[in-house]
């Protein structure tokens, strides 16, 4: 399973690439919003820190106008995977950037039958929101689980990224579930570190060693 920072923040995505963990990173206009920076900056500071898929949105919503930006974001680099909404519009321009070589992710996906329009038309990664569907009572891993069965079912290419991830059971789930890539906040990374028998069998370690006045070398 691939890690992904769902993150526009410099000092975030630097420190859990700093942990050896991560795969690649997911941005959208909400975050790139809250950082304040311009974007083709933002996006050059991130292409630093991480040699992975890097996914920056197109806010047209047109197919022609989404083509525009989708070959100006993919002319940055290699690496920039080009998130495009799942209407539409959107699935004309992912069929035009497949045929192209443009690696797509498409983008606030809330159904079976979006996901399966979604791989139809060539997307690289195709993103359920999960978080999102808890948040109005239908469970969004029920279509993780929807979505993984159809893919296998006929081989597609496409590769399900879990998004909108709002604790470490949703990793955990989606690890389970066979998910490609869980997108992960920052907070929720750091959250899959914690046991309370890590620390508590740390601090018993380390307070048994001093007793002992012990040395390691
Ligand atoms: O980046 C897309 C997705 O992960 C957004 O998550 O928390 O805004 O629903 P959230």
């Amino acid at each position: 399973m691939k890690f992904f920072i769902d993150s526009a923040n410099i000092d975030e995505i630097r420190e859990a690439a700093s942990l050896g963990i991560l795969d690649g990173v997911t941005t959208n206009p909400s975050l790139v919003a809250k950082e304040g920076k311009n974007f083709r900056q933002l996006l050059d500071e991130i292409l630093e820190l991480v040699n992975g898929p890097i996914s920056a949105e197109v806010v047209s919503t047109d197919r022609d106008g989404i083509l525009v930006e989708a070959r100006e974001l993919a002319a940055i680099h290699p690496n920039i995977v080009v998130k495009v909404p799942l209407i539409r519009e959107g699935l004309k321009a992912v069929r035009q950037l497949t045929d192209e070589g443009i690696k797509t992710n498409v983008t606030l996906c809330f159904s079976p039958t979006q996901a399966l329009l979604a791989a139809k038309a060539g997307a690289t990664y195709i993103s359920p929101f999960i978080g999102r569907l808890d948040d109005i009572s239908i469970d969004g891993m029920e279509l993780i689980q929807q979505i993984v069965t159809i893919y296998q079912n006929y081989n597609f290419g496409t590769q399900v990224l879990a998004a909108s991830i709002r604790h470490p059971l949703h990793v955990v789930q989606a690890a389970m579930m066979g998910a490609d890539v869980a997108t992960i906040p920052f907070k929720i990374i750091d959250m899959m570190f914690m046991h309370p028998l890590t620390e508590s069998g740390l601090q018993k370690f380390l307070d048994d060693w001093k007793k002992n006045e012990a040395k390691l070398v």
